[in-house]
């Protein structure tokens, strides 16, 4: 199984890098022991694509090579964490985006959320919980929630509190059995 850590900020600079870093360390730590279980960052700026703008593509965009790469990407995992900030109380726009040039990509994977904002990031958390429906996502109930003032340094670097870290394994748990129980729909097709 493997899982995709989603980088939902594009902003340069992103605090979400350093947490997508820290959370790879501890998904590798918790790995170990299991057969069959990898992570990867998937960061967003790495597939810059336009505000969405066309449904049938027929492959002389200019954005069309990076469009099928992010797709072949998302296709390899089987399921997901999505690592977001909150922006105007929502998710940020450049994810929102992503989220609808793709939909077989997501359907019938777990979602885990890390969020993170001055409130914790928990309304953008939710606003991605009634998005998830729509994509055939299974959103987990474990939600890791970051403290913006407390969880970074001046630098944008991310240090867990404790019971984050504990956290952390919940969410691992919970995608992973989650997206095991699902594997049977994503291989329906
Ligand atoms: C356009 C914009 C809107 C924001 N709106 C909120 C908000 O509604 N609530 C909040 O807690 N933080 C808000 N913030 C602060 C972000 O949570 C903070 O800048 C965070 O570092 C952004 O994540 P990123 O560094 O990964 O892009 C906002 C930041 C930006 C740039």
């Amino acid at each position: 199984m493997k899982i995709g850590i989603v980088i939902g900020s594009v902003r340069q600079g992103a605090r979400g890098n350093s947490v997508a870093e820290v959370l790879l360390t501890a998904a590798n730590d918790y790995a170990q022991d299991k057969t069959d279980l990898s992570f990867e960052i998937i960061d967003l700026k790495d597939y810059p694509l336009p505000v969405f703008y066309k449904q049938r593509y027929n492959g002389d965009e200019p954005e069309y090579e990076t469009k099928m790469a992010l797709s072949a990407k998302l296709k390899e995992m089987d399921s997901y964490i999505f690592v977001i900030p909150e922006y105007n109380h929502s998710i940020t726009a450049g994810l929102k985006n992503i989220l609808e040039y793709y939909y077989t990509e997501f359907n019938n994977k777990a979602l885990g959320i890390v969020s993170y904002g001055k409130d914790l990031g928990v309304r953008s958390a939710q606003m991605l919980r009634e998005i998830a429906a729509e994509l055939r996502m299974a959103d987990v109930r474990t939600h890791v929630t970051i403290d913006l003032f407390a969880e970074f340094d001046e630098n944008g670097k991310f240090t867990p509190r404790d019971f984050n870290v504990q956290r952390f394994d919940n969410l691992f748990d919970d995608v992973v059995e989650w997206g095991q129980a699902l594997e049977h729909l994503r291989n329906k097709k």
